[in-house]
């Protein structure tokens, strides 16, 4: 088992699309302070695709997700979810930040049906939908607790919770895991693992952890230094494995050592682009 290098903006891959990103660029400020943070960037994403996308910090990697989700306006190119462009944030994509967004004045339960009453569900459905999610992620005796009774852990289930209330289409994932100590990651990486396969929604997922992105991803993108575009895109297989202990294998161990190569030439370079800025 190995990684393999893939073209994720191939042909093949954009006429079965689910998610299509098309020259997307993202500039801030304008004249001598302008930033450019995202280069144009072209990726395809095919229905249960989970892509993990690694990249130096500051390399724009929240600016295309801000993108995606619709909170941010690219300043070239489009981005399309079903062949219709991205303009305003919508149910159809479920978004979930480093710091779970919880509402702490409602409990878990009323946290995860709230998208689904707001987008007119009947009360008691939406109850019974959030309940089926909160057995999906472990938390069905919490129900009636409230975020702030909660570990770090548990919250970011909840808004994994919360997120796929809506049944999107895409899941958008801003490093969800990065607050969190490592031993409650690996459970966690373990439940999403779990959750994907049960569910098949396509994911993009940003980390730092190459780890985190090996264990789970169906593709991996390395981004560039700032302005971010992709560097290089490989397929992976580890999270294919029934093996909860495939990151101790020595072709896990091989893997992680090219991609950190990469990262690591690119955090160089990002380095001495601050060190001038
Ligand atoms: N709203 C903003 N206004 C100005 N600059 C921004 C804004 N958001 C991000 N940036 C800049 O864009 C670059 C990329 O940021 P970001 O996407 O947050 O990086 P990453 O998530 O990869 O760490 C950084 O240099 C950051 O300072
Ligand atoms: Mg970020």
């Amino acid at each position: 088992m190995s990684i393999e290098p893939v073209d994720l903006n191939a042909p093949e891959r954009r006429s079965g699309a689910k998610l299509v990103v098309e020259k997307l660029s993202k500039s801030f400020g304008t004249g001598t302070g302008a930033i450019q943070a995202l280069a144009p960037m072209d990726v395809s994403l095919e229905p249960g695709d989970f892509l993990c996308v690694v990249g130096p910090s500051g390399c724009g990697k929240t600016t295309l997700l801000n993108i995606l989700a619709g909170f941010e306006r690219p300043s070239s190119g489009r981005a399309l979810l079903d062949g219709r462009p991205i303009s305003a944030p919508g149910p159809e994509r479920g978004v979930v930040f480093q710091q779970g967004a919880l509402f702490n004045w409602m409990s878990v339960l009323e946290n995860v049906a709230f998208g689904p009453r707001a987008r007119g569900v009947a009360a008691a459905e939406a109850r019974g939908r959030a309940r089926t999610l909160l057995e999906l992620v472990g938390l069905s005796s919490f129900a009636g607790s409230y975020p702030y009774q909660l570990s770090g852990g548990m919250q970011q289930r909840v808004g994994i919770a919360r997120a796929l209330a809506n049944e999107p289409e895409i899941l958008l994932m801003d490093e969800p895991f990065a607050a969190l100590d490592q031993q409650t990651r690996e459970l966690l990486q373990e439940e999403i693992r779990t959750i994907w396969r049960r569910t098949g929604k396509t994911v993009m997922w940003i980390t730092h952890s190459i780890e985190e992105a090996l264990f789970l991803a169906t593709h991996v993108i390395v981004m560039s230094a700032r302005p971010g575009r992709a560097r290089a895109s490989f397929r992976t297989r580890f999270s294919e494995s029934q093996d909860p202990l495939i990151g101790a294998t020595s072709e896990f161990a091989a893997a992680k050592r090219e991609i950190l190569q990469l990262l690591r030439s690119e955090a160089q370079l990002a380095q001495r682009q601050d060190a001038y800025a």
